[in-house]
């Protein structure tokens, strides 16, 4: 079966909301004959208003980098997924490397943070993978096993229409270092049988697996050639318009 591929850029904390109407202005034109491809821009928080109106009427939609559990509260610092939907973005990043590094996020809040994020109607990436010591020790299935296990806990097979896996090993995050089309693919397969023993193989056939961690243009086309990867979730190289529009072209 062939998914359409969905490629993302995660900002992360970079971008003014100048800069990031700057970046989306420059990138539309650049990918506007793209159809075959989903194509997403994750800005901060503060860009999201601005991006959601500068790509409307385009093929680019917007997401955010993280979603509360909460509908409200006294939740110094988050956003609810109301919120997001208010503007509207139609996707929330949840259970980045660097939120489960820095921010204390655990499989329990990805999955608290996933149910919200689904019941309001939000599309959501979940990111999993190993850091490289898990690899080292022959750890990395366990352990994107049990995020993918943690983080989907009590979800029904429907919900998963709205679920996109990003794999990211930990240490091809920010680093250069991208895994081999081979290491991503058996990476991506396990996923896709985890995925299929769990919701069945229907899900685990339509269900989209981006793989994440130093994507740049010239590694695009090969990642994506892999039978089990359906697009990317791109750091660095969607700082840049250019760098961006290749790899989503890598994808058609
Ligand atoms: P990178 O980041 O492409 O800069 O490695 C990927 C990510 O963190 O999603």
């Amino acid at each position: 079966m062939k998914r359409r591929p969905c490629i993302a850029g995660n900002w992360k904390m970079y971008k003014t909301v100048a800069e990031a109407t700057a970046l989306v202005n420059d990138l539309k034109p650049l990918v506007a004959d793209v159809r075959t491809v989903d194509i997403v821009v994750c800005p901060p928080f503060t860009d999201l208003a601005a991006v959601v109106k500068a790509t409307a009427g385009s093929n680019i939609a917007v997401g955010a980098q993280n979603v509360h559990w909460a509908a409200s509260g006294a939740f110094t610092g988050e956003v609810s997924a109301a919120m997001l939907r208010e503007i509207p973005v139609a996707y929330a990043i949840i259970g980045h490397s660097e939120r489960r590094q820095y921010f204390a996020e655990t499989d329990q809040t990805v999955n608290d943070r996933l149910k919200a994020a689904l019941a309001a109607g939000l599309t959501a990436i979940v990111c999993v993978g190993e850091t490289l010591d898990q690899r080292t020790q022959g750890a990395t299935e366990t352990v994107v096993g049990t995020q993918l296990d943690g983080g989907l806990a009590g979800l029904a097979a429907a919900d998963m229409a709205k679920v996109i896996i990003a794999y990211e090993p930990v240490w091809a995050i920010g680093t250069g270092v991208t895994a081999t089309p081979a290491q991503a693919q058996d990476v991506h397969a396990f996923i896709r049988r985890r995925l299929a023993a769990r919701f069945g193989e229907g899900v685990a056939a339509a269900t989209r697996i981006q793989y994440g961690g130093s994507v740049k243009p010239d590694k695009a086309a090969e990642l994506l050639r892999q039978p089990d990867i359906d697009g990317a979730l791109v750091g660095g190289a969607s700082l840049k318009a250019a760098d961006f529009a290749a790899i989503v072209k890598a994808g058609v």
